[in-house]
Formats: structure tokens, C-alpha cells, sequence
């Protein structure tokens, strides 16, 4: 257990628990304000990540800013971003459960660290694996959820939203729940 988040972050960053260090260019650790009453979690890094050691930085993030910008949230000011695995798959495959558990011990000790009040998870393999093993987020996305003293909700992964924008109303629909679940807290 870390009482320290830059010494959670050096060690994650130097680890090698799983194969998936063999590949990496870097450790995507996450980014944003480690006070947030917010997180949101994808999948993992893809090309763009590996390579710039930062979440959501390819046409997916530009999207997923979009929808951040629209209810006054940003990775900037007061959000954290993070993923379950914090090392690219190879060919941007889904992680294997093994990489997951092995890796979502370091995620575990980020939320425990920040303890936002609102965890977003962002696709399918985040919600599953956060909310419920049946989770399906055509079904269940803007649905909160309370999970261990935090509100949970699944919606579309911004790559998934642009492969099928016909989605994206629905999503936007999400950030707007989000900002309001938000505002009943303050
Ligand atoms: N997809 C994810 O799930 N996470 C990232 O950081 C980038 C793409």
C-alpha cells in the first residue's frame, strides 16, 4: 500500500510483472489532477500512448476532450485519466485477464490515492471488468451505480464512438448525466 503517488508512479513505471513491459516504449501511467472527484479508465495504451506516455492522446482522446470540454471537465484542471493496463497490447488487441490482474493492482492504488467520487469507465473491457462481468454498454452506459462508497458509470469508448458515430448523441447524453450527478454532490 502507497501513501505517496509520485512514488506509486516510479515504481510503476519500472515495472515488469507482466510480458507486456517487453514491448513498451512507455509506461502509460495516467495523467490529470490527483485531487479529482472524477476518474475516468479505459482499456490501455495504443500507438499514440506507447509512444507519448500519456492516456487518450490519439483521434480517440481528441474526441474524448470533446465531450470533457462540453461539461467543463478537463485532464488539465480536474480529472484524472487512467487505463487498466498501463502497457500497450501488442496491434491494440484486448488486454488478457492475466495482463488485467495483474495490472490493475497499480489502478487499484491510484483510486485508492485520489479516492474520486465518480469513477467513468470508458468501454467495454473498463466496465466489465469495474462494474459487472455482463456489462454491456449499449444497454447500461449513463447508468450509475454505487460500488464501495463510489458511483460507477460505463459509456461508449471513444474508438468505438468514432467507428460508430451513431452513438455519439447517446454518449454526449452521459456527460450531461455525469455533470449533473456531479452537481448534486457540490
Ligand atoms: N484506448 C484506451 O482505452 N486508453 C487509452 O489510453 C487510449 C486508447
Amino acid at each position: 500500500m502507497y501513501t505517496d503517488f509520485e512514488r506509486l508512479k516510479s515504481d510503476c513505471i519500472r515495472c515488469r510483472n507482466c510480458p507486456l513491459c517487453e514491448k513498451r516504449t512507455n509506461v502509460v501511467f495516467g495523467v490529470g489532477n490527483t485531487n479529482a472527484d472524477i476518474m475516468f479508465i479505459g482499456e490501455g495504451p495504443g500507438e499514440q500512448e506507447d509512444l507519448t506516455g500519456e492516456p487518450f492522446v490519439g483521434r480517440g482522446g481528441k474526441l474524448l476532450d470533446k465531450y470533457l470540454e462540453a461539461v467543463d471537465l478537463s485532464r488539465k484542471k480536474n480529472i484524472y485519466i487512467a487505463n487498466i493496463v498501463k502497457c500497450r497490447p501488442d496491434n491494440n488487441r484486448d488486454p488478457l485477464p492475466q495482463e488485467q490482474e495483474e495490472c490493475i493492482k497499480w489502478l487499484r492504488e491510484q483510486v485508492r490515492l485520489i479516492r474520486p467520487k465518480i469513477i467513468v469507465c470508458l468501454g467495454r473491457i473498463s466496465a466489465q471488468r469495474l462494474i459487472s462481468p455482463d456489462f454491456k454498454v449499449t444497454q447500461s452506459h449513463g447508468e450509475f451505480i454505487e460500488k464501495g462508497g463510489v458511483l460507477m458509470m460505463g459509456t461508449f469508448h471513444p474508438a468505438a464512438l468514432l467507428r460508430n458515430p451513431n452513438n455519439k448523441p447517446a454518449a454526449l447524453e452521459d456527460f450531461f448525466a455525469l455533470r449533473e450527478k456531479l452537481a448534486s454532490y457540490k
